[in-house]
């Protein structure tokens, strides 16, 4: 094995290696190490088993990835998956050179960090079922050491039971009494984004977490959220009025535009499913498109959208393996979208994202 030099995981980095098995040797060279172990992997799946032994096919191959964001999201709200779990997965994905584990840890059904400023959220929203501090930066070095990047995700201002299950007066119906969810559905607890106090929350939150991961993007999320509260609330139509955001779409994007600069105070860029993509959203956000037939939209058609528009964005829509569609239905939805595209355009979709939403997966069939 032959490397040039130790890379620091992060996007865009050479991830190319060229391999080469002949009679008398194999060859990897690599401009990373990340590339060697891709090098590897693919040494991996060349053994050849038989009466005779082991041995390996003669080959020249020169490969390198065609998308830099290759990632598989694991819900661990819903059915939380341990440790050893995550690590087994995390291995399955360097196998298969997967190089983005999207951790969506917050959702109705639970809250699964360790929060010492906030303890309530785990103590409250998780069933006692959560990753400490520790568990989580030995996931993330564990990832890190096999060349994959850790994108968390919070879900916010949706998707926000668990949140309101701990501190209710941040919710957008007031004198209600939350309690994480049992069972699957789009509800309708929300953060109160007309709320002061939901702003010096989220940002003591996400000082405290940031850190833990090395990675510069964060996902918030931004999924949908019906607005059901916030039409409701007369404090929250006022605010809106005051505010000239003539409807929920605009006052997401107030909520969205206040996250994301906390997020950059430390040091990450916001990203989110494709809602958070409206006309005053920042172009520095990315957009993870996600919806497609089953949602009355074209399969791809925020992708398309958001270049057009001028943001990065990847997809998941054709990637919900949680459906159990074929692995050949999956295999053939591309990123690339058979559509005329610019050179700019095309340079903005990064790659795409498998979705292991696990509303019906447990650790054992995950
Ligand atoms: C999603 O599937 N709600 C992103």
């Amino acid at each position: 094995i032959y490397v040039e030099s130790e890379a620091s995981v992060m996007m865009g980095i050479d991830e190319s290696y060229t391999l080469t098995v002949t009679a008398t040797g194999i060859e990897i060279h690599a401009a990373t190490d990340v590339g060697a172990m891709h090098g590897l992997s693919t040494l991996l799946q060349l053994i050849k088993v038989d009466n005779e032994g082991y041995s390996f096919t003669g080959v020249e191959i020169k490969d390198e990835p065609r998308f830099v964001w290759r990632g598989l999201m694991m819900d661990v709200a819903r059915h939380f998956l341990p440790v050893e779990v995550v690590k087994r997965n995390i291995d399955a994905m360097a196998l298969v050179k997967l190089n983005v584990f999207h951790w969506h840890l917050s959702d109705d059904q639970g809250f699964r960090v360790e929060t010492k400023t906030l303890p309530e959220l785990y103590e409250k929203a998780s069933d006692g079922l959560y990753y400490t501090q520790a568990e989580i930066k030995d996931i993330v070095k564990y990832a890190d050491d096999r060349g994959i990047r850790v994108v968390p995700e919070f879900d916010v201002p949706g998707h926000g039971t668990s949140f309101l299950t701990a501190f209710p007066e941040l919710g957008s119906k007031k004198d209600m009494e939350y309690s994480i969810e049992r069972y699957a559905g789009i509800f309708d607890p929300t953060l109160d984004p007309t709320n002061e106090k939901t702003y010096e929350f989220l940002d003591t939150l996400f000082k405290e977490v940031a850190p833990l991961f090395t990675d510069v993007y964060f996902h918030i999320g931004g999924d949908e959220n019906e607005g059901k509260h916030w039409d409701e609330n007369p404090e929250i139509q006022q605010f809106m009025k005051e505010h000239e955001l003539k409807d929920n779409h605009e006052l997401q994007t107030y909520f969205n535009i206040r996250l994301e600069k906390i997020l950059a105070k430390y040091g990450k860029s916001l990203m989110g499913w494709e809602e958070i993509m409206t006309p005053n959203m920042p172009k520095s956000a990315l957009i993870h498109s996600w919806r497609g037939v089953n949602e009355g939209m074209e399969p791809g058609e925020s992708l398309i959208k958001a270049v057009k528009n001028g943001y990065q964005t990847i997809l998941s829509n054709g990637y919900y393996i949680d459906l159990l569609l074929s692995a050949e239905d999956h295999y053939l939805v591309d990123p690339m979208p058979e559509v005329d595209l610019t050179d700019e355009e095309a340079k903005r979709i990064l790659g795409g994202e498998a979705t292991m939403w696990a509303e019906l997966v447990t650790p054992l069939t995950v």
